[in-house]
């Protein structure tokens, strides 16, 4: 699905990324662990196509297609999801709405009508049973004045609403809370299936407790030192990032 090579990525001129390779397949859970600053979030960006970073070399394919000319719109469209994309707040915009017209810009993109009101509203009601959320939710303003968890529960309803092929998590700056961590686990492990993959961005071994990842790679200053199953986590955990600099030397 994905397939990352060498990627080189810069901000203000300044190099982050430095060379990373990755492939994620259908099916498959990656979490991308580091130190702060070490190129995670940028990482994310780049692959959803953020304008203030600039691939300087390698490539970007998703579904064999290479992304470097294609619009971050456009990547939506054909099916990636970034969480925290949106604004923070829309006055006056309701969930419901934006998730519809989120849809509406997919199916146009992919030359299909708008989806009927009657689908949209079935859609809407088995989203909200399968992650359990209250419907009255759906009706207030975008975000306005929700708490963390209830913005972590949006985006994995508009997650869950948009179907992507792969979904990146960015968790790091959110200070989720248990409950916050427990909605994201349970709405991606609900979404899982053998055509979609999601990368989870996490400084938390105990996200991975609910979300089990079948690969954990370690970025360490623009580049991926180490890769392993769901046990480098812990390992991780147990011997912080001096342990993978003393690696790495
Ligand atoms: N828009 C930007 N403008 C300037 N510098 C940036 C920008 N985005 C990222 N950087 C720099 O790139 C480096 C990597 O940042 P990034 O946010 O990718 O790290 P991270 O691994 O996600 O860290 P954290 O764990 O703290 O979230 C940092 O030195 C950061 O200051
Ligand atoms: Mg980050």
């Amino acid at each position: 699905m994905l397939k990352i090579k060498n990627l080189h990525a810069q901000v203000d001129d300044k190099d982050i990324l430095k060379g990373i390779d990755l492939e994620i397949k259908a099916g498959e859970i990656h979490a991308i662990m580091g130190p702060n600053g070490s190129g995670k979030s940028t990482l994310a960006s780049v692959i959803t196509g953020k304008e203030e970073y600039e691939m300087t070399e390698g490539e970007i394919l998703f579904e064999n297609e290479e992304l470097d000319e294609v619009s971050p719109e456009e990547r939506a469209h054909k099916g990636i999801f970034m969480s925290f994309q949106y604004p923070i707040e829309i006055p006056g915009i309701t969930t419901t709405n934006f998730i519809k017209t989120a849809i509406n810009e997919t199916r146009k993109a992919r030359g299909q009508n708008d989806m009927s009101a009657k689908d949209m509203l079935k859609m809407l009601r088995e989203k909200c049973d399968l992650l359990d959320i209250d419907q009255k939710f759906l009706s207030r303003s975008i975000n306005e004045g929700f708490s963390g968890g209830e913005k972590k529960r949006n985006e994995i309803f508009q997650m869950a609403m948009l179907e992507p092929k792969l979904a990146i998590l960015d968790e790091t700056d959110s200070g989720l809370d248990i409950d916050a961590l427990k909605i994201v686990a349970n709405g991606v492990n609900k979404l899982k299936s053998e055509d979609n993959a999601v990368m989870v961005i996490t400084h938390y071994q105990r996200l991975l407790d609910h979300i089990v990842p079948d690969y954990v790679h370690v970025l360490f200053d623009g580049k991926i030192v180490k890769s392993g199953g769901k046990e480098l986590a812990f390992e991780l955990e147990k011997k912080g990032y001096d342990w993978i600099k003393e690696e790495i030397k």
